[in-house]
């Protein structure tokens, strides 16, 4: 998958796995995450489906309504390339941390779902649920925060919502911020990843 990688100078902290938004790529998230952990190994990660010329994780059928035996597939390539990344760039494997926005989100989400613990932690600004018909596996203790907008018209705050039930019943200790605000990133929503971060990492 088309990436970037930088090394972070403090080895023992975890590398952040960046996850853009629809017509994003690799360097969207990369200021955001400097500003969350200064000294963290950064991950920028492009998706490989491309919609109207706009990249993505996974293939969409309409607006939220998300092409499942895609989003199984994207869902596995993404693990794949950060198995091959750590080996690569000699990072540990064990420690990462997913940062997504949006679409990002909704895949990171999808690696919980189909992986359990497969990170070791994450931040999803505005994820939806990434699918609804199968059970979440165990997710002991694993830090998630999500943040969300109550006028999300993109992301529902129902979705936001049972993202956090979801993924506190399967074991995950999940945060969430909300703003006042729609899909949009916000300062405020950015101080407060920043916050929880550093508090479990
Ligand atoms: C998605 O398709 O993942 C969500 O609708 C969010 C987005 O448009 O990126």
């Amino acid at each position: 998958m088309q990436h970037i990688f930088i090394k972070g100078t403090d080895d023992s902290k975890p590398t952040l796995l960046l996850l853009h938004g629809t017509g994003g790529n690799e360097h969207d998230l990369v200021a955001l995450a400097k500003e969350i952990d200064p000294t963290a190994s950064l991950l920028g990660v492009r998706g490989n489906v491309v919609e109207n010329g706009m990249p993505r994780f996974f293939r969409r059928l309409a607006e939220g309504v998300f092409d499942l035996a895609d989003l199984e597939l994207r869902t596995k390539e993404l693990v794949d390339f950060i198995d091959e990344a750590a080996t690569q760039y000699r990072f540990d494997r064990k420690n990462v941390v997913a940062i997504g926005y949006s679409n990002g989100a909704n895949i990171a989400g999808s690696l919980l779902f189909h992986n359990g613990p497969i990170v070791k932690g994450a931040i999803l600004h505005h994820p939806m649920v990434p699918r609804r018909e199968i059970e979440v596996p165990a997710l002991p203790q694993l830090p998630v925060w999500i943040g969300a907008g109550k006028n999300d018209h993109m992301c529902p705050p129902k979705e936001s919502k049972d993202l956090e039930v979801l993924l506190t019943v399967a074991g995950a200790e999940v945060e969430v911020y909300w703003s006042d605000y729609g899909h949009q990133l916000t300062h405020d929503e950015l101080n407060a990843a920043k916050a929880w971060y550093s508090n479990h990492f």
